[in-house]
């Protein structure tokens, strides 16, 4: 017997999964409605997913009344809390062994741990082998975006794109271009960097779900020839992204003035090569002065937050009043930046965002800090029409956090007021043990309670 077809066009009931919980949505930016508008709390929720997106979400009763007639739904476990995955803006996965080297500031620390490290990525089984583990702690950590660094080498960039693609993840990667300034196995060329940063663009760029960003290690290891092809490969591929690093360091902020002495300050370096603008984002922004800022937010160029890493190398305290200052507002998104930060854990960076905010004088909410973690870092990426939302329609990327994953969170909770509270606790005590399960294109891609996924 023939089966009846669904009178609308919703998929079949065999091809959605829902999943019935407590749910966190974004109605906007908390930076400008306020944390208690932004946040959307529903205690009983259904998220459907089908085909790679959700196709509902909201209210359980509402939303049962719109799916196909017995579409099986999940009962997620007490104490559950779903949300869109996190969105890691700034990342070096070559850099994954060096996380936690002793006692130096960055340029030190890039010359005595990192270069070391990032020579090894000519060798592609190695790249293939720590691209995997990034990606797996990644989907640990409940990390279901990033934007990522790899090598001099191309090789490396390979390897990571076919693991994202493997497993049907949003990602965006790029070779580092570094001419000068740094050992010689990981110097190319400008000529070099561009050619071989073209032909990664045709082979990954828009390939699923896929992106390459043109990746300038940043200006002091790139001449000027190098810096001016990359705007040039820009202006070549518009849809592709732009990321390198600005203004982390006294010493490294020095050093660029005297290595391009006609630029206004380190921001007009890029500006003056045509890497500004919506899809660039460039890693730490902490000591910018105001034309700088208003540099920024005139071109739409983002700026990564990497608190961890900030307070690990002692470069300095990243201020939000300047970022967020009204009229002006900075697109700004958060990052882990291992190596040089200290953790993949969400989580634990929010905490620490926190703490760097406490120190400038800002008692960061929480529907900001997880705002910035999903949909903040999306817009940052201009990707905000695609990720970081559980709305009909995104790309059905998401978290399920257990609300209760240690004992000493538990009996935190149980004082819990609300919603913005109780992801308070999660930000300030929360770790790996909190992420129940991540969800990447509809499809379950890690349960913590269970030793490998369906
Ligand atoms: N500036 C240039 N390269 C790097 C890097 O790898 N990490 C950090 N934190 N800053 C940089
Ligand atoms: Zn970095």
């Amino acid at each position: 017997m023939k089966r009846a077809r669904p009178a609308s066009n919703a998929p079949a009931a065999d091809a959605v999964v829902a999943l019935r919980g407590a749910m966190i949505a974004w109605r906007g930016d908390p930076f400008v409605v306020g944390a208690k508008r932004a946040l959307a709390h529903d205690p009983d929720a259904i998220v459907a997913m089908a085909q790679g997106r959700i196709v509902a979400a909201g209210p359980a009763a509402a939303v049962r009344r719109t799916l196909p007639p017995r579409t099986p739904i999940e009962r997620l476990p007490r104490d559950s809390l779903m949300l869109p995955g996190f969105v890691d803006c700034h990342v070096h996965y070559p850099q994954l062994a060096v996380t936690g080297s002793h006692g130096s500031a960055l340029l030190d620390w890039l010359t005595r741990y990192t270069f070391p490290a990032e020579a090894a990525f000519g060798d592609a089984p190695l790249a293939g082998r720590v691209a995997r583990d990034y990606l797996d702690e990644n989907l640990r950590q409940g990390i279901t975006t990033a934007s990522v660094f790899c090598t001099v080498h191309a090789a490396s960039v390979d390897a990571l794109m076919r693991e994202a693609a493997k497993r049907s993840l949003r990602l965006i990667a790029g070779k580092v271009l570094m001419d000068r300034h740094a050992p010689r196995a990981l110097r190319d060329t400008a000529r070099r960097g561009y050619d071989e940063s073209k032909a990664l663009i045709a082979r990954w760029h828009g390939r699923g779900r896929l992106g390459y960003a043109i990746t300038p290690r940043f200006a002091a290891t790139s001449s000027p020839a190098q810096l001016e092809a990359a705007g040039a490969l820009w202006r070549e591929h518009r849809g592709c992204w732009v990321q390198s690093h600005v203004s982390e360091n006294y010493a490294e902020i020095a050093w660029v003035k005297k290595l391009y002495p006609r630029a206004r300050d380190y921001v007009d370096v890029y500006a003056r090569y045509g890497l500004l603008g919506r899809r660039a984002i460039y890693g730490h922004g902490i000591h910018l002065a105001e034309r700088e800022w208003r540099a920024l937010a005139a071109s739409g160029t983002a700026i990564a937050h990497c608190p961890t890493s900030n307070l690990f190398l002692g470069s300095g305290l990243f201020r939000w009043e300047r970022a967020k200052k009204p009229g002006r507002p900075v697109h700004v998104g958060m990052a882990t930046d291992v190596g040089g930060g200290t953790t993949l854990s969400f989580l634990r960076t929010l905490g620490e965002a926190y703490k760097v905010a406490q120190l400038g004088g800002w008692s960061m909410p929480p529907a900001h800090a997880f705002w910035l973690a999903t949909q903040g870092g999306a817009r940052a990426l201009d990707l905000d029409d695609r990720i970081g939302n559980l709305v009909p329609g995104a790309e059905a990327d998401l978290v399920v956090l257990d609300l209760k994953s240690t004992p000493f969170i538990a009996q935190r909770m149980a004082r819990a007021r609300d919603v913005h509270d109780a992801l308070f606790v999660q930000m300030t005590l929360g770790d790996d043990r909190a992420i129940r399960q991540t969800w990447i294109a509809g499809r379950l891609a890690h349960d913590r309670d269970r030793a490998t996924p369906p």
